[in-house]
């Protein structure tokens, strides 16, 4: 039991209903769980049971009605002109890169301080990942360091929106403007993000979205989706994804298999209708973890004032967070680490030539933050136990500080 106890939980392990390696006695004390998409499901089941019964005697699998109108509707709500379905965010940011000509010989500038697959995305075209580092009180791309990050192989920006509050995107569209660059918005934690009164995804050459079960708009499977306002970037990103055709069986450039299918998309429109309402509860529970934990020694986040965060995740951060941790997994509250091993330190990114030391603000970031439960249906009771939790917690860590 001991063992298990200490299974690390890293973002994909707490994504499906019974972590790996969790039997049903510990699932049965976790009283607190970082993310849940069962109590959600309880409320919801009669929607999403009829959306998947009616695919299912619709005589249409694949890249029908279902997946035509969530690309308009998705596409419309983050205010842009066309949406294309595909099958994760890793996907829709690989054929974003591609819809714009980035490949082998070009960089590619983002963070370090993002989920692997932002990069990984890039690092399949072909294309080279620069970093720069983050700010430390948003620990978003910090935008005043791009500048120097651009040589004549840049060709694109990729800010990330993370934890559901978007990157500075006035003084990236001036550095792009600038320099002649494209942006790529990687919007996979951030939908309905706002940033001066603009949703994520409406402020780039072509954004992408994840529907990993987690997020903010999640499904019951993978999923993703390109949004761009440009006609013929839509036309193109709808051949790639479907193995570079653009006439039946007649393919005009290589492509790829990545289609969004009927059954997710008809879950997804379903659940498109309650967005605003998720949102506005991770809303309200945020206010409470910053009405209550304001006096403590905790580092809450930091929303700037442009935005208008989704809290994807509510993410803090202390120098204790390991103790802070395994504390409050002893009392059934389960937080999550993102991102706990900074990307450009990792084996699989080591051919970038980077190396700790490089980027302060992200290995810091990496060291100390971490998130606590938080999705729509976390209880009141659930809240009021991390947050008394917590406080505890933080106290005996301050009265050991002061006797040392
Ligand atoms: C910031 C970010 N980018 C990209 C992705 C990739 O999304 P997907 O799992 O849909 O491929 C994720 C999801 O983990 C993410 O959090």
């Amino acid at each position: 039991m001991e063992e298990k106890n200490n299974i690390n939980l890293n973002e994909k392990s707490i994504t499906s209903s019974h972590p790996r390696g969790w039997d049903n006695e510990m699932l049965k004390k976790m009283d607190v769980k970082v993310w849940s998409y069962l109590e959600e499901y309880e409320k919801e089941k009669e929607q999403i049971n009829g959306a998947i019964k009616e695919v299912f005697e619709s005589g249409t699998l694949i890249l029908g009605e279902n997946v035509k109108t969530f690309e308009e509707k998705f596409a419309s709500y983050c205010g842009s002109k066309y949406g294309v379905g595909v099958n994760s965010c890793t996907d829709a940011l690989f054929l974003a890169l591609r819809s714009l000509n980035i490949g082998s010989g070009d960089e590619v500038i983002t963070v370090a301080n993002t989920a692997v697959p932002t990069v990984a995305a890039i690092n399949a075209t072909g294309a080279k990942t620069v970093f720069v580092d983050i700010n430390p009180d948003t620990y978003l791309m910090d935008v005043t360091k791009i500048k120097n990050a651009i040589t004549p192989k840049t060709k694109a920006i990729l800010p990330v929106h993370l934890y559901g509050q978007c990157v500075d995107m006035d003084e990236i569209q001036k550095i792009a403007d600038y320099y002649g660059l494209r942006i790529i918005e990687d919007c996979a934690q951030a939908h309905g993000a706002v940033y001066k009164g603009r949703r994520a995804g409406s402020m780039s050459d072509v954004a992408a979205f994840s529907f990993y079960p987690t997020k903010v708009l999640g499904g019951y499977g993978d999923g993703g989706l390109v949004v761009t306002n440009n006609e013929s970037r839509y036309e193109r990103l709808r051949g790639l994804r479907m193995y570079g055709m653009h006439g039946k069986y007649l393919a005009t450039e290589s492509g790829h298999n990545s289609r969004l299918d009927e059954l997710h998309a008809a879950i997804l429109l379903t659940k498109l209708n309650n967005l605003n309402e998720y949102i506005s509860k991770r809303r309200e529970i945020a206010r409470r973890y910053d009405n209550e934990l304001m006096h403590t020694s905790l580092k809450p986040p930091k929303i700037s004032k442009d935005n208008e965060s989704v809290y994807y995740v509510y993410v803090v951060s202390h120098p204790k967070r390991d103790e802070i941790i395994s504390k409050l997994k002893e009392k059934c509250i389960f937080c999550n680490i993102s991102y706990e091993w900074p990307i450009h330190t990792m084996e699989g990114y080591k051919h970038l030539g980077y190396k700790e030391g490089d980027l302060p603000n992200t290995e810091k970031a990496c060291k100390e933050v971490f998130s606590l439960p938080m999705y729509p249906e976390l209880t009141r009771e659930q809240q009021d136990k991390t947050i008394n939790a917590l406080k505890e917690i933080l106290r005996e860590i301050e009265i050991k500080k002061d006797f040392n």
